[in-house]
C-alpha cells in the first residue's frame, strides 16, 4: 500500500512543538513577532500572506503586516524593510515573492537583516547553508526534510533527484539533502529545464522531489517501484490545484507520496513559524 503523507498532520506536530518556546519567550518579555510585506496585486499572494498571519495568531506569535502600493518606487519597499529591521518587536521579516516588476527582489532580500531573514534567502544565510552551518533553513526545503523524516525515509545513502533549481526550493533543498547531517548524506541529482532525459534520472531515484512549477511533469512511467515522491508543485489548471506530479500514476508505483493540496504546502507555513521562533530565541539570547 502506498502511504499518502499527511502534511497537515505533520505541520500540526511542528506547531505544537513550538508552543512551549513561544510561552517561555513571551513570559520573559519577548513575544516572538513576524512581519509580512506585500507589494503585489496577486490574489494568491495576498491569500498566502493572510494565512501566515492567521497561523501566527493561533500560536501567540505577534504579527505585523505592511502593504506597499505596487506603483510605489522601490525606495518605499526598501524603507519598509529598514523600519522593520530597526523594530525590536519584529523577529522575522518575510517579503512575499513576487514583488512589483520594477523592483529587484534580490536587492530587497539583501536589505533584510540576516538575523531576521526567516525565509533564509539573504546571501549570508545562503552562504551559511552551503557551508554546512545554516542559520535559517528555507521553509519549503526544511518542510520537505521534515516530511521525509516523519515518514521514516532514510536519506543517508539514498539517490535523491530534485527537479527544479529555484533559489526558493530546488537549490537549497539539493544542498541540504547532500550535506553531512542526519537528514542529509544523500547522493543528489539536481535536474532542471535543460536536463536531457529527465525520466532516466528520476527512474534511478529512491526519492524524487518535484519543484519545477510545471503541472504533472513527473508521472508514474518515470519512476521506479518503491520510490518516495514529494510534490512541491502548486499549479492552477482549469480552476483546480495540480501538482508537478501526475498523482494517480505516481501513486501506483510509489511507497509514499505527498498529495496536492495537503502535502508540502502546510509544511512551508509551519517551518516559517519555526524560523520565527528560532529568530526570536537568537535575538533574545
Ligand atoms: N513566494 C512563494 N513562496 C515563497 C516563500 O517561501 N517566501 C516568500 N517570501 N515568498 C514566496
Amino acid at each position: 500500500m502506498t502511504e499518502v503523507i499527511d502534511g497537515n498532520a505533520v505541520a500540526e506536530d511542528v506547531r505544537e512543538s513550538l508552543r512551549g518556546a513561544i510561552e517561555t519567550l513571551t513570559d520573559a518579555g519577548h513575544q516572538p513577532g513576524l512581519a509580512t510585506v506585500l507589494m503585489s496585486e496577486d490574489r494568491a499572494s495576498a491569500t498566502y500572506v493572510s494565512m501566515k498571519q492567521r497561523d501566527c495568531e493561533e500560536l501567540g506569535i505577534q504579527s505585523f503586516h505592511v502593504e506597499v502600493d505596487v506603483d510605489a518606487p522601490a525606495n518605499e519597499l526598501y524603507d519598509t524593510v529598514s523600519d522593520l529591521n530597526a523594530n525590536d518587536e519584529v523577529d522575522g521579516i518575510l517579503v512575499q515573492h513576487p514583488v512589483a516588476d520594477h523592483v529587484d527582489y534580490e536587492e530587497v532580500v539583501r536589505r533584510i537583516d540576516p538575523g531576521k531573514d526567516v525565509d533564509g534567502f539573504h546571501p549570508e544565510n545562503v552562504g551559511r547553508l552551503v557551508r554546512g552551518d545554516p542559520r535559517f533553513r528555507p521553509c519549503t526545503p526544511h518542510g520537505v526534510q521534515k516530511l521525509l523524516e516523519h515518514t521514516g525515509v532514510e536519506t543517508e545513502g539514498a539517490d535523491a533527484v530534485v527537479v527544479g533549481r529555484s533559489n526558493i526550493v530546488g537549490t537549497p533543498l539539493a544542498n541540504l539533502l547532500a550535506r553531512k547531517a542526519d537528514d542529509g548524506n544523500a547522493t543528489v541529482t539536481l535536474c532542471h529545464s535543460r536536463t536531457e532525459d529527465l525520466a532516466a534520472k528520476t527512474k534511478q531515484a529512491d526519492i524524487v522531489v518535484a519543484a519545477a512549477g510545471v503541472p504533472e511533469l513527473v508521472d508514474g512511467s518515470m519512476l521506479s517501484e518503491g520510490v518516495t515522491v514529494v510534490d512541491v508543485g502548486y499549479n492552477r489548471v482549469d480552476g483546480e490545484a495540480v501538482g508537478d506530479v501526475e498523482y494517480e500514476s505516481a501513486k501506483e508505483v510509489a511507497s509514499a507520496i505527498t498529495p496536492v493540496p495537503g502535502g508540502v504546502g502546510p509544511m512551508t507555513r509551519a517551518m516559517l513559524l519555526y524560523n520565527t521562533v528560532k529568530a526570536a530565541s537568537q535575538r533574545s539570547g
